[in-house]
């Protein structure tokens, strides 16, 4: 018989001293809280140990997983793709839709020639000829706040930001920056009908620009994936629009909660920022560090048949999450991985994943970030949390922060 803790189900086959109160949803720092800091509230776990353990309630709809919180032990699942598949089928189960998520939701071998497909649109050399579009958006975005003195840093730039790159990569013009941003607002903030909807309105709309670059090809993203063959076919049209869906989900909330993390940091850390302002060379290993520090993602995998790791029986079906801000914090890999280092050097973090679905997007989320804090720091002058306001953190399947009100003289 199954046994319930804390008002949950724990299977069987989990001994109970591997149960732990845990959760990235409810509790302390992971419910929205102002002026939290969820990523080091979970740090704890490397104290405490043990370093894999279930939680019974830890997914948006109340199901139990195992925490895997080393990096060592990250890896170990992350790199198994025989055992620990990333197929959760997430559109099937909130739209009904068997959509793919492309590369994400394919394993390997098969996750391989998509990936072949795919990295050379968001290679280096790629981010390299977009960051002039990147940076005048960053640009405009921040004279139209500057001389108010204050700015509410999630609506007012990084989602804007964020989507108008997207926007740029995809092709699309600007003019429907706010009606994406509308969606992404929902899909990513709303109650779950809203978050349903705007689902299906990104399908619907990814699915018209796909007929319309069949019947008008261009150079855009989407002419490009309808042009492109995996084993001497064409990709099909389900496949073309599991890859465009995916990369909204993937790259929007993301780069903003990075935005809204780092200038959160800055605007709480004055010595911090004096230094970047002072050695604009010390910004890209600050944002690897921020990214380090401030880790957003969960990534799950659900183990396909049973398998034993390290004496822990683990069963077809079970659900594993490997926290990138609890794998981030692990004193194995990190030396004083509480400290916040914005020098620190060889930082080898997990913020983009291990193993074959590393993040396709990294070296675009990265370079936005450069771009972001450069102009940012360049046309902003010493800011700090605007008086009276508390910025509301939250944890999730990706953390974020609700607001962040900054003011500045
Ligand atoms: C700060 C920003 C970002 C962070 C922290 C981030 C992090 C991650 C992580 C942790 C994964 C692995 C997920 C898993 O294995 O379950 C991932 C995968 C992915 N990311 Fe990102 N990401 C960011 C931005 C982006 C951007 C801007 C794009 C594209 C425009 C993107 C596209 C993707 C794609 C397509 C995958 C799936 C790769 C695969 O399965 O092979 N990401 N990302």
């Amino acid at each position: 018989m199954a046994t319930r803790a804390a008002d949950t189900i724990v299977p069987d086959h989990v001994s109970p001293a591997l149960v732990r109160d845990f959760s990235y949803f409810r509790g302390p720092e992971m419910e929205p809280t102002p002026c939290g800091r969820p990523q080091a509230a979970l740090s704890f776990v490397h104290r405490e140990g043990p370093a894999i353990f279930y939680a019974p309630n830890n997914t948006y709809d109340g199901r139990g997983t195992w925490v895997f919180t080393t990096a060592e032990d990250q890896r170990a699942v992350l790199n198994n793709t025989e055992v620990f598949s990333s197929n959760r089928g997430i559109f099937k189960a909130a739209l009904g839709e068997d959509l793919p998520m492309i590369p994400l939701e394919v394993d390997p071998p098969n996750h391989m020639k998509f990936r072949a497909l795919l990295n050379p649109l968001l290679s280096p050399k790629r981010v390299d000829a977009m960051e002039a579009g990147a940076r005048e958006r960053a640009v405009r975005l921040i004279e139209s706040f500057k001389a108010k003195g204050t700015c509410e840093v999630m609506n007012d730039f990084a989602f804007p930001f964020a989507v108008g790159v997207f926007l740029q990569f995809l092709g699309v013009s600007d003019d429907r920056r706010d009606e994406f941003l509308g969606w992404a607002n929902e899909q990513f903030h709303g109650t779950l009908e809203q978050r349903l909807n705007a689902m299906r309105t990104v399908v619907d709309f990814m699915k018209s620009l796909i007929a319309l670059r069949r019947r008008e090809p261009t150079d855009d993203f989407v002419s490009f994936l309808l042009a492109a063959e995996v084993e001497g076919r064409p990709l099909t049209d389900k496949e073309i629009l599991g890859i465009a869906v995916l990369l909204f989900e993937a790259g929007l909330d993301t780069v903003a909660a990075a935005v809204g993390f780092d200038l959160y940091h800055l605007a709480t850390h004055p010595e911090d920022q004096q230094r970047l302002r002072d050695d604009k060379a010390l910004i890209k290993p600050a944002v690897e560090e921020l990214f380090r520090a401030y880790s957003t993602i969960q990534m799950l995998r659900t183990a396909v048949r049973d398998f034993e790791y390290k004496g822990i029986a683990i069963k077809a079906g079970d659900l594993i999450s490997c926290p990138t801000m609890i794998a981030n914090r692990d004193p194995a890999e990190f030396p004083n991985p509480d400290t916040i280092d914005i020098a620190r050097d060889n930082n080898r973090h997990t913020a983009f994943a291990y193993g074959p679905h590393r993040c396709l997007g990294s070296h675009l989320a990265r370079r936005e970030l450069i771009v972001g804090l450069e102009e940012f720091l360049a046309r902003i002058p010493t800011f700090r949390l605007k008086p009276g306001s508390a910025p509301i953190t939250y944890g999730g399947h990706v953390f974020g922060i609700e607001n962040l009100d900054l003011s500045w003289a």
